[in-house]
């Protein structure tokens, strides 16, 4: 993920820190982290690098490698939330949240280099935020715990993009570990490092992204949370995570949207921690029906699924997969299969053809390698 040659041909100059962090694919736990709950994601090998130099002034400059990307200057004092918009407001937002948590920034050039496909719903957005606030650290001699780092990164999206997502993305960006999925409760914030090593065992981890327009920005996802603490409020817990007896919490609500919003969080939590127990047991291929009840729950009670996410889904397993189901925000980007490896190859064809006949754009693949989470380029 090095961008060294880019950064002195677009700032003349050589690059003095660099920072790099994964995207992520999530295994299981799907709109809990902003229900106090529970999340299983793996950071991938792909992911976002920033690199930077100091500047004297107290200006930001912010460049992409990529083309057609004009470079975006803004001043470090008064910035506020609404001053930027676009891409570069996930850069400046996670400046504006360094400098709130009292971290004395500096001036910088930044260069920003990213290798995870655009609206594939595998956190660019996170994973740009998280390598900003490294770079920026680092440009700046000062460090935070890496748990803090998370939940700056998450307050710059919030508040300052104007997205309100939970927490799992960033603390997969930050906490991830190569070889490991990562468990967080997102109420305590503590984190388990689970071995997953499908190779091992003859599995892989099938990531393909629809390729369908995918945007959380758009009110759906504010509406999934509205009715998840709309929910709380009338069955009077903190948080929906809180649910202990389902039967008697649908009892309680007044109307079949909010029956089936809780429905999907209460049992998508449990099935975090039983696809935890069974990994833990070495039972690997036993999470395969779960993960695919995970998709119905999604597809039918939170309603976040779409046509080629269902796709995606419906073919793979018709196709010998083990498991299959959307992963992320929904509505769009990526869904993931468990298959036996020796399947593998077979089960990606159905899926191009599948798409071809359905007349839809092309999927792609991507690598699940479980990588890194973040750190310095150099
Ligand atoms: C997006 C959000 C996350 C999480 C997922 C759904 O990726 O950024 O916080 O809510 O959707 O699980």
């Amino acid at each position: 993920m090095s961008t060294s040659t880019g950064f002195s041909e677009v700032y003349g100059r050589d690059a003095e820190a660099g920072w790099q962090s994964p995207g992520r694919v999530n295994l299981i736990g799907e709109h809990t982290d902003y229900n106090d709950g529970f999340v299983l994601p793996l950071a991938l090998t792909i992911g976002t690098t920033v690199e930077g130099a100091r500047r004297d002034d107290r200006l930001l400059r912010i460049a992409s490698i990529e083309p057609d990307m004009p470079m975006v200057e803004v001043a470090l004092d008064g910035l506020a939330p609404g001053d930027v918009d676009g891409w570069t407001a996930y850069v400046a937002g996670t400046a504006w949240a360094l400098a709130e948590k009292g971290v004395p920034l500096v001036g910088a050039d930044l260069l920003v280099d990213g290798t995870i496909p655009r609206g594939a719903g595998l956190s660019s957005s996170a994973s740009l935020e998280c390598a900003t606030a490294g770079a920026l650290l680092a440009l700046s001699g000062a460090d935070l715990p890496l748990r803090d780092i998370a939940l700056l990164a998450q307050r710059a999206e919030n508040v300052f993009v104007g997205v309100p997502c939970g927490v799992m993305d960033q603390f997969a960006s930050t906490h991830a570990r190569a070889g490991h999925l990562l468990l967080l409760d997102t109420r305590s914030l503590e984190v388990r490092h689970i071995p997953f090593d499908l190779a091992s065992v003859g599995l892989t981890l099938l990531v393909v992204d629809t390729r369908a327009p995918h945007a959380l920005v758009d009110g759906e996802y504010a509406a999934r949370r509205a009715s998840c603490e709309e929910a709380a409020r009338i069955l009077g817990v903190p948080a929906l995570r809180d649910v202990t007896d389902l039967d008697v919490a649908l009892a309680q609500l007044p109307d079949d949207i909010l029956r089936r919003r809780v429905r999907h969080i209460v049992s998508e939590n449990a099935r975090v921690l039983d696809v935890v127990t069974l990994l833990e047991a070495g039972d690997v291929r036993a999470i395969g029906p779960i993960l695919s009840q995970s998709h119905v729950s999604m597809r039918d009670d939170y309603e976040i699924s779409c046509r080629e996410l269902d796709l995606v889904v419906d073919t793979a397993l018709a196709s010998g997969a083990l498991g299959a189901r959307m992963t992320g925000g929904g509505f769009g980007g990526s869904a993931i299969a468990l298959v036996e490896t020796t399947d593998l190859e077979r089960i990606r064809a159905r899926i191009l053809e599948a798409f071809a006949s359905a007349g839809l754009t092309t999927p792609g693949f991507v690598d699940a390698q479980p990588g890194n989470g973040y750190g310095p380029t150099r």
